[in-house]
């Protein structure tokens, strides 16, 4: 007699049996097949991450569970099929390639669906149930912890294709959230597994503001954070795509920054420093980031750097720091 909860994870494991083999084997899943080639993503990384796809029919998985006894209640409230309007079910997923999200134990719980050409929404994520709740778990987070604890370094990524390409470059302590900003309780199951936590979000506005919410949290629970900046409108499967595995492994490896040096920079983004004014502002507002660092070798060291860049005396900056501190109060 199983549980509600069994019912659903058995349900998920057995859908995500049937969309890898629909993948690999069915002639009308030739152009998801072609899809995930022109991405570059393997066979043998297909298989890894149990990839499938979902058919184009309203009642392919229905039907399927049906015949195997599966409540239709239970199949609804568990996010694989939906209720129409006349009360009839249909597949939740249709026409969508399909990533299953595991949970802690390697039980399939949820899944992502992605279109194969353009529209909306691009992704289609199972709805938070009695076995997915989106803000506790971490997409890959069940294959990528004993390699997050014994390096006690974790790269954190938007998407779950990031994670899947960086997996293929060879970069396998990586985890992602699924569509949400990073949780408290995610921060903390960050943090239990890792102390050193390496953002590489996309190279977009969105990202940059993502990333300072990210740190700041990560850094209230004692993480030290990293920054891996990527370049205008890319993201970390498009960066590899272009440069390849090993620039990749080095951008996150060698050349990620602290979030002050990040923050710092992102101050000048749009900004022209040739211009009095401008740089007056931008010198306050770096100013600013630097005396919140909680230790004075910290704090000198960027001081000094932006005395340098400006050609100033770092007494001159010390003192404006000290009159834009008094000015606060
Ligand atoms: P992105 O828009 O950056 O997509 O969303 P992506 O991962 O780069 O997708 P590709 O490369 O075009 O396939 C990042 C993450 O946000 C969630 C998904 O978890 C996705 O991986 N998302 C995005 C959604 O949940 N729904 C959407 O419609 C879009
Ligand atoms: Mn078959
Ligand atoms: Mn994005
Ligand atoms: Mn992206
Ligand atoms: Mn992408």
């Amino acid at each position: 007699n199983r549980t509600e909860k069994e019912w659903m994870i058995k349900a998920h494991s057995l859908s995500a049996k049937l969309f890898h083999h629909v993948l690999l084997e069915r002639a009308e899943a030739e152009p998801a097949r072609k899809y995930l080639e022109n991405r570059g993503i393997r066979l043998e990384t297909i298989k890894e991450f149990q990839i499938g796809y979902a058919p184009a029919s309203w009642d392919f998985l229905t039907s399927f569970l049906q015949k195997r006894n599966f409540p239709l209640e239970l199949l609804e409230q568990a996010g694989l099929i939906t209720q129409g309007k006349t009360s009839n079910y249909y597949d939740r997923f249709r026409d969508r390639i399909m990533f299953p999200i595991l949970d802690s134990q390697s039980q399939v719980v949820a899944f992502g669906g992605r279109l194969l050409g353009e529209g909306v929404p691009k992704y289609l994520n199972s709805p938070e149930s009695l076995i997915f709740r989106k803000s506790r778990l971490l997409y890959n987070f069940q294959r990528s912890r004993t390699t997050i604890r014994n390096e006690q370094t974790t790269v954190l990524f938007e998407g779950y294709v990031d994670v899947i390409s960086a997996w293929q470059a060879g970069v396998t302590n990586t985890i992602a959230t699924m569509g949400t900003s990073l949780s408290e309780e995610q921060t903390r199951l960050i943090r239990r597994n890792s102390e050193k936590v390496i953002l590489c979000y996309d190279g977009d506005q969105a990202g940059i503001d993502a990333i300072t919410r990210a740190a700041d949290l990560l850094e209230k629970q004692g993480c030290i954070i990293k920054i891996a900046a990527l370049p205008d409108g890319l993201d970390p499967d498009d960066y590899i795509r272009k440069f390849g595995s090993e620039a990749f492994q080095k951008k996150v490896n060698h050349e990620s920054k602290s979030f002050v040096a990040f923050r710092i920079e992102a101050l000048r983004r749009g900004r022209n420093l040739l211009d009095d004014g401008e740089r007056m502002r931008y010198i306050g507002e770096a100013l600013a980031v630097i005396s919140k660092l909680t230790t004075a070798v910290e704090r000198d060291h960027y001081l000094r750097q932006l005395a340098e860049e400006f050609s100033l005396s770092l007494d001159a900056l010390k003192q404006e720091q000290y009159r834009l501190y008094r000015a606060e109060k």
